[in-house]
């Protein structure tokens, strides 16, 4: 009986361990997604511009050169030694600098500069993100 409690006590020990463990991995550094979800917030305010019909130009440039600027943090913060990997970071802020350039006032030209970029964002996740 006491065998058996200490075995138990080992399994459980051993179970608050690796989720001990697991927490510390995913919790070493929040910032690649803590950069992903800065792209995803500003995305996704375009989008509901260009849903909404509204797309101020101040309010558009603000997200693009948000995006553009946190495109390029991409690189160091994901620090993979894999240059496909940073091949697409480089795609996307090619595409983020001639949107930001090209300064879109309308809908149509906001849709149509985002266009190539949400396909960066897209080309990316399809290799590099397990889900
Ligand atoms: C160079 C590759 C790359 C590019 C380009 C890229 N992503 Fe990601 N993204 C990733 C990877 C890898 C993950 C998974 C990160 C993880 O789980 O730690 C991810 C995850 C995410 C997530 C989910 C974060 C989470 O908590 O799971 C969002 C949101 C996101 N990306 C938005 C974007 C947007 C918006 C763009 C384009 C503006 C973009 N990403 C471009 C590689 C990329």
């Amino acid at each position: 009986m006491r065998v058996a409690l200490m075995i138990l006590l080992g399994l459980v020990i051993g179970i608050i361990g690796t989720v001990n463990v697991m927490n510390v991995l995913s919790q070493r550094s929040p910032m690649p997604k803590a950069v992903m979800h800065t792209m995803g917030y500003h995305m996704g305010e375009l989008a509901h511009a260009i849903k909404a019909n509204q797309c101020d130009a101040a309010k558009i440039q603000h997200h693009l050169a948000r995006l553009d600027s946190t495109a390029t943090d991409i690189t160091p913060v994901f620090g993979m030694d894999d240059k496909d990997f940073n091949d697409h970071a480089r795609q996307l802020e090619d595409h983020l600098q001639q949107a930001v350039q090209a300064a879109p006032t309308t809908c149509a030209a906001l849709a149509a500069v985002i266009k190539p970029v949400n396909e960066s964002c897209k080309s990316c996740h399809q290799k590099y993100r397990d889900n």
